[in-house]
């Protein structure tokens, strides 16, 4: 067993194991990633002060995240796909998260259902939703999440079309993965995949397959988008929404002031500032570099978290640094999932965790609550001067 110290680890672990379409699936950005790659590089930009003799016992990372305990401000971003990465990998990490004090978010598009994560955790989740042309499938799937006590519903507002990720194109991308000689080849050799996988009913798109009519391939997440999404959603439909879930609101795919302002004026309890992991509008700002600005103009009346680009906690404390309340990780949890089910869930829980306690206690900080602008050197350039 190796010894795993970084989440780096759990990506190389994650490669090996799954096959190869669900691992280059997490690994995509769109058209040129060029997004995807300074949403984790516009992070090593920023820079943390050394700070010494301060009393850096008794630390801790406790927070909420809109208004629910957290053992650190870290919620787990829901992840299309997640149940291919490992069999049941949506149940893994929600009890992973669980057992850790962080709110886990189930995708729409999870191969585990609602259902299934609700029966296996016992414990309240967030739901993301996607908005589909088909009213009476979003009314349902909306019940179908309050019924299972979910805490929150996460609106993702940046993927109502899909940004194309050419790996997945070449890959035939598809929930199972259709049996060509390419992907027997491929799958032959992921034969602890494969074993876990024999034992599972869960491999197609759990929240679908049996609640949406007229869909004429279910089993791939390109041809869906295209037919089910609304391309119509606009602002009054977001507050319809609002309505009709009546709980708690999480608005998520923010990358621009004006929209953090329309989305602050409707009366969300969050917005999540993200760029979809760099997987949808291909030449956009990163995440870390857009935060400050819209902290600026919404931080006072709407909890800003952020996603896109975290891979340590050191990253997290930069961006806790610049404003935002808490972050969200995708990659960084499901490389962890990918490499060892819900162990290595935990274990990245554990890694992040770890490198935000020891580097805020460098920083001279013994709670993260007192984590701010202080402990940053930020490049004048670092926001840029666009015109
Ligand atoms: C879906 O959310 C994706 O980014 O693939």
């Amino acid at each position: 067993m190796p010894v795993i110290t970084t989440i780096d680890d759990l990506k190389r672990m994650h490669r090996r194991r799954a096959p190869k379409m669900f691992f280059d699936y997490c690994e995509s950005g769109s058209w040129t990633e060029q997004t995807f790659r300074e949403n984790t590089s516009d992070f090593d930009k920023l820079r943390l002060r050394q700070r010494i003799a301060v009393d850096m016992s008794n630390r801790t990372l406790a927070s909420t995240m809109i208004g629910e305990d957290v053992t650190m401000p870290v919620a787990l971003a829901p992840v299309g796909m997640t149940g291919m990465q490992a069999a049941d990998g949506e149940i893994k990490a929600a009890r992973a998260a669980l057992k850790f004090g962080v709110p886990y978010t189930l995708s729409t598009m999870s191969i585990c259902s609602i259902e299934d994560v609700a029966q296996a955790t016992k414990a309240p989740f967030w739901f993301q939703l996607y908005v589909m042309r088909d009213e009476e499938f979003v009314d349902n799937i909306i019940q179908r999440a309050k019924n299972a006590g979910c805490s929150a519903l996460v609106l993702t507002l940046d993927l109502q079309l899909l940004g194309q990720r050419h790996k997945d194109l070449k890959n035939g991308l598809s929930a199972p993965p259709k049996l060509t000689p390419r992907t027997i080849a491929n799958l032959a050799t992921k034969w602890r995949w494969g074993l876990e996988m024999l034992q599972t009913k869960n491999r197609s798109f759990g929240n679908i397959v049996g609640h949406a009519k007229s869909a004429t391939d279910m089993s791939s997440l390109s041809s869906w988008t295209a037919e089910q999404f609304e391309p119509k959603l606009d602002w009054d439909m977001i507050a319809r929404l609002k309505e009709k879930w009546g709980g708690k609101l999480i608005l998520k795919g923010i990358l621009d002031v004006e929209d953090a302002k329309k989305a602050a004026d409707l009366g969300c309890d969050a917005i999540v500032v993200s760029n979809h992991g760099g997987r949808q509008l291909d030449g956009a700002l990163s995440a870390i570099r857009m935060l400050p600005a819209i902290v600026a103009a919404v931080g006072n009346r709407v909890e800003v978290l952020m996603d896109s680009g975290i891979r340590s906690g050191q990253d997290i404390l930069k961006a806790r640094a610049l404003g935002a309340h808490g972050v969200m990780i995708g990659r960084a949890y499901i490389y962890g999932l990918g490499a060892m089910g819900e162990a290595g869930v935990t274990k990245s829980l554990e890694i992040l965790a770890r490198e935000m306690d020891l580097t805020m206690a460098l920083c001279g900080k013994r709670d993260i609550a007192d984590v701010d602008r202080d402990i940053l050197l930020v490049p004048k350039d670092f926001e840029g001067d666009w015109a």
